[in-house]
């Protein structure tokens, strides 16, 4: 079984991985020998602190290892024959990709788990910390509204997907032409309730979780002056904040720019669980390895 996409991983599964990322978390040493003799591939095309080292420690601390390789993926061989070399020396392979066509190749030619660690379309493991973070505020999180405000791109897909499959209410603020891929919203909406809006404040009114994530994603540097200007109603900062319900979180999944979509007082605030959401990165994954390539 592979995670592609959110959608990889049934409701039960997700539900599954979830209890099991919450047992990790509060006995990690029940779980020291798990993966042991495992060995996990990490191939990235792009930068990253957090899904990197904690996919590494996460291996690691389940009694396997992990050994890694930077930078473009198909540049001196066809995706297929990566595939094809990894599933022969290593029990998994996460990867980092530009394009989330790389990543179903992979998942197409591997005998081994492929684990989607961002693309342009989907970011599911940053989901699952998301998700996580949240039931460890709310308990259980149906019918509670996460409103994201920002770029409508990977982070805000696997929002929909992940938190609507638990029945969270999404509505996603951004601006025309930076809105969530159509098909992408015709498929959350068949099993959650999704509203897409220009406006930010409609997003936030009664939310309980307020998220955001950088308007210029990894690779679209070019496009960041732009982007500033278009973007910059969408700033999460106390006043927008102050719309959402009295005992919200805010979440981001760093790297986040202070002053752009975030302010550092939004960012410091003692409602902020940006660093509770980043250490939920290693326990989300260290489920979803066990679960994937037991
Ligand atoms: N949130 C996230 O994926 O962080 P990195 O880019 O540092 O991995
Ligand atoms: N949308 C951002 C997320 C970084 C974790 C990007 O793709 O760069």
């Amino acid at each position: 079984m592979h995670l592609t996409s959110d959608l990889d991983l049934t409701p039960e599964a997700l539900r599954a991985v979830l209890d099991l990322a919450h047992e990790v978390k509060r006995t990690p040493a029940r779980f020291s020998k798990t993966l042991a003799g495992q060995y996990v591939t990490l191939l990235f095309e792009k930068p990253s602190l957090r899904t990197r080292l904690t996919f590494e420690l996460a291996t690691k601390q389940l009694g396997g290892d992990a050994v890694a390789s930077i930078g473009p993926i198909a540049e001196r061989e066809p995706v297929k024959d990566v595939a094809r070399n990894l599933d022969r020396w290593t029990q998994g392979i996460v990867a980092r990709v530009f394009s989330q066509t790389t990543i179903e190749e992979l998942a197409k030619w591997s005998k081994v788990p492929v684990i989607n660690a961002l693309s342009d379309l989907y970011h599911p493991c940053q989901a699952l910390a998301d998700v996580q973070t949240m039931e460890e505020r709310f308990g259980a999180l149906d019918g509670l509204k996460l409103a994201f405000v920002g770029d409508g791109n990977n982070v805000a897909h696997s929002l929909m997907l992940t938190a609507g499959r638990l029945g969270m209410h999404v509505a996603v603020a951004a601006p025309e032409n930076y809105q969530p891929n159509p098909e992408i919203i015709a498929e959350a909406s068949k099993f959650a309730e999704i509203t897409i809006t220009t406006d930010p404040r409609e997003a936030v009114e009664g939310a309980s979780v307020v998220y955001t994530d950088v308007w210029a994603s990894m690779g679209q540097e070019s496009e960041a002056a732009e982007r500033t200007r278009i973007f910059a109603p969408y700033q999460v900062n106390e006043g927008l904040f102050a719309k959402a319900r009295p005992n919200a979180i805010f979440l981001h999944c760093l790297p986040a720019k202070r002053g752009l979509e975030v302010t550092d007082a939004v960012m410091e605030s003692p409602r902020s669980a940006i660093f509770d959401e980043a250490e939920n990165r290693l326990h989300a994954q260290k489920a979803l390895l066990m679960m994937l390539l037991k």
